[in-house]
């Protein structure tokens, strides 16, 4: 059975673009349907030349559960399985989070759960923290707080200005976020109360370093 992939994008799309990398020509997974919430967003037409399906489906002058209720009917006419948040810059409602009841993940650009919310690479930088990195997690009902699937970190290095760190942390992200979305295509993924767990493919681990 193919397992059928729904990501929603707000912006550029590279990390939808490390998923159409990884997935295309795969049989046992496919990416369904590609929705924005920015009529403009780069992910759209990243979708287009991949001949996956592409949707816009504007939030404005709408309330957050009409967007999502929206957002649920087109990914149930996709027929949806996974949902995969890459780069969604909206907050979720539980109109979706029921809809997709542990079939939701999101990739956050931090080691969570130090800096959750926007500007998370900016966060980090500013803190001095050191190493710094990248989460892919369930979504729940706060702010990048669902249970923790997989991380990958990066150190800072002494010369890093913030673009420079900012870029090595979305490198890793192309790595983690098809590594743990082919997990969770093949059912290896399962969480019991928030605790997550994973029947790793061998050489696959729940961590790793980035350059
Ligand atoms: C990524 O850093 C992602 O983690 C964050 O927003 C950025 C989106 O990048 N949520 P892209 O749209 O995948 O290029």
């Amino acid at each position: 059975m193919t397992v059928r992939i729904g990501v929603l994008v707000s912006g550029t799309g590279t990390n939808l673009q490390a998923l159409i990398d990884g997935f295309t020509g795969k049989t046992h997974a496919e990416l369904a349907v590609v929705i924005s919430n920015k009529e403009t967003a780069q992910g759209l037409e990243r979708a287009q030349a991949a001949s996956i399906p592409s949707v816009y489906i504007d939030h404005r002058q709408k309330s957050r559960t009409h967007f999502d209720t929206e957002l649920v009917n087109c990914l149930r006419e996709h027929s949806v399985d996974w949902v995969v948040l890459a780069g969604f810059m909206r907050i979720v409602t539980p109109t979706l989070l029921n809809a997709f009841p542990e079939r939701i993940i999101n990739i956050h650009p931090s080691l969570l759960p130090s800096f959750p919310g926007s500007h998370a690479q900016r966060q980090a930088f500013e803190s001095g923290v050191q190493v710094v990195g990248a989460t892919v997690h369930f979504v729940d009902g706060g702010t990048d707080t669902g249970p923790i699937i997989a991380q990958a970190a990066v150190s800072r290095r002494e010369d890093d200005n913030f673009d420079d760190l900012r870029d090595r942390i979305l490198k890793v992200e192309h790595r983690l976020l098809p590594m743990v979305v082919s997990w969770a295509v093949e059912g290896r993924i399962k969480v019991n109360e928030g605790d997550v767990s994973v029947d790793l493919p061998e050489g696959d681990t729940r961590s790793f370093w980035g350059d």
